[in-house]
């Protein structure tokens, strides 16, 4: 089972349509096995699949170790595609591992999906635009990161302190690798088209090709209860998603 972070410290950068619209397109598209789980205490992702409050668990109960992986997955509407959600526990749940310090805090979600790695194929994490004890958990259990940017005058806030993370995270887990940024949000004018060409000159960040456009359906098929290619299969972001996935696994 391959890990894969999505992470920005920013919020509104489409970290959460990227995490749902990747894992569901490796699902339906791919045929892959696939596990979301969501990191983010306002469970946008478990919303989207129509699963908030509705289970017995959330991941606030699995890095607490209050219930075990297997009771916390739930089935999404989709083949292939399953969820750990989650909700407002998640605020407490990170204070207490931080204070227990009985067993070892940034392991406690790789020691679960270690459990489940010949289950599933992918294993999507939507994480918060935060550095909490959930993140550095998901960095610790992450093989790969991806990091959307959206284009404006504050890109950069935080990228620093998010590298910094990473490589502090690397100290417990040697392999997590930095795959690569995309841009999501794209809007054909000049100040996206000239950051575009920034980026992808710049050697400092690892770029991938594809970006992807900003499309009135996006908002949309969160209304829907809908992954983007559900809602609007020949949409623009539909269309850069799946190019994206492609990339992607073009570069494993
Ligand atoms: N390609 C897109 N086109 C238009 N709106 C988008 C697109 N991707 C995301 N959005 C919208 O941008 C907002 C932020 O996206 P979200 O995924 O919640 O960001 P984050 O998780 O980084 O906070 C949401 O309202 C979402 O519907
Ligand atoms: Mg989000």
């Amino acid at each position: 089972m391959k890990k894969i972070s999505i992470i920005n410290l920013k919020g509104g950068v489409a970290k959460t349509m990227s995490a749902i619209n990747i894992a569901h397109i490796l699902a339906t598209v791919h045929k892959k096995r696939v596990l979301i789980i969501d990191l983010d205490k306002q469970g946008n992702t478990t919303k989207l699949f129509d699963k908030h409050n509705k289970g017995k668990y959330s991941v606030a109960d699995l890095i607490t170790n209050r219930c075990s992986i297997d009771e916390v997955i739930l089935k999404t509407d989709y083949e292939n595609l399953d969820l750990i959600p989650a909700n407002m526990d998640l605020i407490e749940a990170n204070f207490k591992v931080m204070l227990d310090v009985s067993i070892p805090q940034q392991f406690r979600l790789k020691k679960h999906l270690d459990e489940i790695e010949e289950e599933y194929d992918y294993c999507i994490i939507d994480n918060p635009p935060d550095i909490n004890a959930s993140v550095i958990n998901a960095l610790v259990a992450s093989d790969d990161v991806l990091i959307p940017i959206k284009v404006d005058k504050f890109a950069f806030d935080g990228m620093k302190e998010l590298i910094t993370q990473i490589n502090n995270a690397k100290v417990s887990n040697p392999n997590l690798n930095i795959k690569g940024c995309f841009i999501t949000l794209f809007n054909k004018n000049d100040v996206n088209i000239q950051g575009e060409e920034f980026l992808k000159a710049s050697e400092e960040y690892k770029m991938f090709n594809t970006h992807i456009r900003r499309t009135v359906k996006a908002d949309e098929s969160t209304f829907a209860n809908a992954p983007i290619l559900e809602y609007s299969k020949r949409c623009a972001a539909a269309k850069d998603y799946k190019a994206l996935v492609e990339e992607y696994l073009s570069k494993e």
